[in-house]
């Protein structure tokens, strides 16, 4: 069977996405299973194109011994056939996905980050950090944290991983 696969996805791709997408990461690293799922990141805009994950959401996940990486990029109608998981990090990306999705398959890919917490209530975001202070930077990082956890305990129940 193919490895399960997860595109985080919010506005730039440089805040947000990257930092879901660096923390699930890391969890993967932790359980043993960085090998078992594929995972990326998107933006549903083009403004950040090319650029490197934004320098303040980089520090402040350096802090706990996470690394973000890659180049941001734009998310296309093709992602979805490349991923099973299309996780939005708030409502406005989910809304945007589900106006770029052609069917109904992909339309079941599209989920809410925060619904796989179990402490969050039901819709719950991840706060655009980008025109804040810092306490944005660490609150996307907790709450990352917590909603990639969910995510990885539904994946290793469905995926008997
Ligand atoms: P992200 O944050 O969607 O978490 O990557 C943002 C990055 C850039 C902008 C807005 C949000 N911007 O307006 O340029």
């Amino acid at each position: 069977m193919a490895k399960p696969s997860v595109c985080f996805v919010c506005l730039g791709n440089i805040c947000r996405s990257p930092t879901a997408e660096g923390v699930f990461r890391h969890l993967l690293r932790e359980a043993g299973l960085e090998d078992a799922v594929v995972v990326d990141s998107a933006g549903t805009a083009a403004y950040h194109a090319g650029e490197s994950p934004d320098r303040r959401s980089t520090a402040t996940a350096r802090e706990r011994g996470i690394v973000l990486e890659g180049q941001a990029r734009r998310f296309e109608e093709g992602d979805f056939e490349r991923f099973d998981y299309v996780v939005a990090m708030d409502k406005s990306n989910e809304q945007n996905l589900h106006r770029l999705a052609p069917d109904d398959a992909a339309e079941e890919k599209i989920h809410l980050l925060r619904d796989f917490d179990p402490d969050s209530p039901d819709g719950a975001e991840v706060p655009d950090p980008y025109y804040g202070g810092a306490d944005g930077f660490t609150a996307v990082l907790d709450i990352c944290l917590a909603g990639c956890a969910g995510l990885l305990a539904h994946i290793r129940e469905e995926h008997g991983l």
